[in-house]
């Protein structure tokens, strides 16, 4: 059995005094009625005033990112050390808006997988195509690139402890969501691909789909077989709509 990840990406929201507020509106609501996993990914600043008050909680840290190297002189990174000292046990990686914005490549987000699994972090390695990409019938071939570059080289050992997300580009942010059926599809076929690398992960690694996953849509499409949870933006930002998710397990 796969775990069910519900994942609360907050992109480049959240001051201090936000994170309170939201986070005690989480705590407040608590503990899902489904063996859910809950998680929420503030933006750096926030992580650990998160970590103090999500001590002992039902509610995992991530971050966003991290550097793939160690230490050292690389001014604006963020080690797998440092986010270990405030709690983190999650990172995002390869996301649209870092490959988009940060010409993140598949090369780069392995490097990244590898240092954070090193370091005893799991990653939620990102996965999707463009509209245009879906739109001339390459989905397939694009996820199937970025997965097989995002983890290439991991052990058998570390691929059994990565989380992946499928998360249509043309879906983020724009309220247009991937149809259950659509969704599984993608899910589906990247399960065979990860079959391929290796059998016995690809029966044990959640893939979760994002792409403006609301209370609303989220049992349809938690409810596919190959859709193992959701990493969800804008309705992770407001306590009420991201519980509603979790509870539509
Ligand atoms: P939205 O839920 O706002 O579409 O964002 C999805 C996403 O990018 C999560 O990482």
């Amino acid at each position: 059995m796969r775990p069910i990840i519900i994942a609360g990406n907050w992109k480049m929201n959240g001051t201090i005094a936000e994170t309170e507020t939201l986070l005690q509106g989480l705590l407040e609501a608590g503990a899902p009625s489904s063996n859910a996993t809950m998680i929420v990914c503030p933006p750096f600043t926030a992580l650990y005033r998160a970590s103090q008050l999500l001590e002992g909680s039902h509610i995992a840290l991530g971050a966003q990112d991290m550097s793939q190297h160690e230490k050292g002189a690389y001014t604006g990174e963020v080690s797998a050390e440092m986010l270990l000292t405030v709690s983190v046990r999650y990172v995002i990686l390869g996301h649209s808006e870092r490959r988009q914005y940060h010409a993140e490549s598949d090369q780069l987000v392995n490097a990244k997988a590898k240092a954070a699994l090193s370091a005893g972090l799991i990653p939620i390695i990102c996965i999707g195509e463009t509209l245009t990409e879906r739109e001339e019938g390459r989905t397939e071939e694009v996820v199937a690139g970025q997965l097989e570059g995002s983890l290439a080289g991991l052990t058998a050992d570390q691929l059994k402890k990565s989380i992946l997300a499928y998360e249509p580009v043309w879906a983020i942010g724009t309220g247009k969501t991937a149809t259950p059926d659509m969704a599984q599809a993608v899910h589906k076929f990247l399960r065979s691909r990860l079959a391929g690398i290796d059998k016995e992960a690809a029966t044990l690694i959640p893939i979760l789909y994002g792409g403006s996953v609301k209370p609303g849509n989220a049992g349809d499409l938690l409810g596919q077989p190959d859709i193992d949870g959701a990493l969800v933006g804008g309705a992770s930002l407001k306590a009420a709509d991201f519980c509603g998710i979790v509870n539509a397990v």
